[in-house]
């Protein structure tokens, strides 16, 4: 069947597509057609500036989403090709080492990547690599690394130990210790700790891990053992709000143990979707045979990558959040979610049926659970249906090993949440929970298996 351009485009080509969905086509079709089918596939998804499960950046100014499209054909590798680009990616890897007090910024060393998963692969590496050597000078065994972190840790974490061969140390997060704070670390290190990862902002409730006590502790275990194990700071949301909101917290270089912090810069950087950097806080702490030489106007411009191509776009935009906000821009931007995240958890944690898990106090995000024996008609995932219906997506589902039988729900607050959405997402959240207490009998107690990823 081929398109005719007087069929109407809603009919032009569906019945063939529905049976190729899978297949490519033998034959073109007319490009309006192709759009229209991939733009109402499209239409299915929920609405991203109402998904509050996603930290990822769903709104930009108009120069910005400009930029954007004046932009999407750069790849970040043809350094030569796209000078000022590759120039544009040193300025921003440099403002980060600053805002994060490297003490030296001309002898630290950073990169984008296309999120934070790559920025952690990369200081994992750098951390296993150093290790290694260490190890080889001292002619010991290499074979049986391990990285030290919470049980709260995000998937990336999983995936760097898994794909490359090093034992994950989990540190059991419990009801003593709902943050992983350094307390008996003396019991998972060892002369095998390539590192210890400590987070900013735990994805599943938005509290900070207190670095600054996970370095003594870590001081203490150096001076009685001799192991001398460095943090990563994964602050995939933190490191972009800590700087602006809680300027005193010491997280970052300001702490020597600190060898290496990632952040995303499509999360509270403000830029749309690929975007994350990893900065060293001193060149020594990248092992120079991790890093690839690329030819650069003549000279050589080394880049430290799991991909070769990716887009360069999004590290012009990050640029340009950088010169539009400034300082004192991002500081507002940071505090008003952050105003709006206090504003909402104080309004749910004032409901009968939740006890708050967080405030959202240190990232703009928080958590609350259902308080027991409030009821047994209907649950946290009942909660999160009833309120999918009116187009707000706000995930329920368990906390991390030893804490897996609380089950919560999580708001991310971003800067495109207005106080006024707010209200009116407090308004549906109410009536929907009305709607469900005043259910004659209990819901289905359908299998729940958590559909939410972090
Ligand atoms: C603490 C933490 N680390 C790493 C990641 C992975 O970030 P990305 O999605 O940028 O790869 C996330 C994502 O939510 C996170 O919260």
């Amino acid at each position: 069947m081929s398109d005719d351009e007087l069929t109407p485009v809603f009919d032009r080509g569906t019945r063939e597509h529905s049976r190729s969905r899978n297949r490519l086509r033998a034959e073109p079709m007319l490009p309006e057609t192709a759009y229209q089918l991939v733009h109402d596939e499209a239409l299915l998804d929920g609405n991203a500036r109402l998904n509050l499960a996603t930290f990822v950046t769903t709104w930009m100014d108009d120069h910005a989403n400009r930029l954007y499209a004046e932009t999407f054909d750069k790849n970040m590798i043809d350094k030569d090709e796209y000078p000022s680009t590759a120039a544009v990616e040193d300025h921003c890897w440099r403002i980060l080492g600053e805002l994060w007090n490297a003490p030296n910024v001309d002898d630290a060393v950073g990169t984008s990547t296309t999120g934070s998963s790559e920025a952690c692969m990369l200081g994992g590496l750098a951390f296993k690599r150093r290790w290694q050597h260490a190890r080889r000078a001292e002619g010991k065994s290499t074979e049986k690394p391990n990285l030290v972190m919470s049980s709260a840790v995000q998937v990336c974490w999983e995936k760097f130990c898994n794909y490359w061969d090093v034992e994950m140390r989990l540190v059991p997060v419990n009801a003593e210790h709902p943050v992983f704070d350094g307390s008996d670390l003396e019991n998972y290190v060892d002369e095998n700790t390539i590192g210890v990862v400590a987070i900013m902002g735990v994805t599943y409730t938005g509290a900070y891990e207190p670095v600054r006590d996970i370095a003594a502790k870590l001081d203490e275990i150096q001076e009685k053992t001799g192991f001398d194990i460095p943090i990563h700071v994964d602050g995939a949301s933190g490191a972009m709000i800590a700087p602006f909101v809680q300027p005193d917290l010491e997280w970052d270089f300001r702490l020597p143990r600190v060898h290496s912090i990632s952040t995303s810069g499509h999360k509270y950087g403000g830029v749309y979707p690929g975007l994350g950097w990893v900065v060293w806080r001193e060149t020594k702490w990248l092992p120079e045979d991790l890093v690839m030489r690329v030819s650069y106007l003549g000279g050589d411009m080394p880049t430290f990558a799991l991909n070769f191509s990716r887009p360069g776009a999004q590290v012009l935009l990050q640029y340009y959040l950088f010169l539009r906000l400034g300082f004192a821009g991002y500081a507002e931007m940071q505090q008003g979610s952050q105003d709006v995240a206090v504003f909402l958890s104080r309004a749910i944690g004032e409901m009968k049926p939740f006890r708050l898990i967080s405030s959202g106090t240190d990232i703009p995000v928080f958590a609350w659970t259902m308080n027991d024996d409030y009821t047994d008609k209907w649950t946290l995932y009942d909660l999160s249906d009833r309120l999918r219906m009116r187009g707000w997506l706000i995930p329920a589902y368990p906390l991390p090993a030893d804490l897996e039988k609380v089950i919560v729900q999580r708001i991310v607050v971003r800067a495109d949440l207005s106080l006024d959405m707010a209200q009116k997402l407090m308004g549906d959240f109410r009536d929907e929970v009305g709607y469900l207490d005043a259910l004659p009998a209990p819901m289905p107690d359908a299998e729940r298996a958590p559909a939410f990823h972090h």
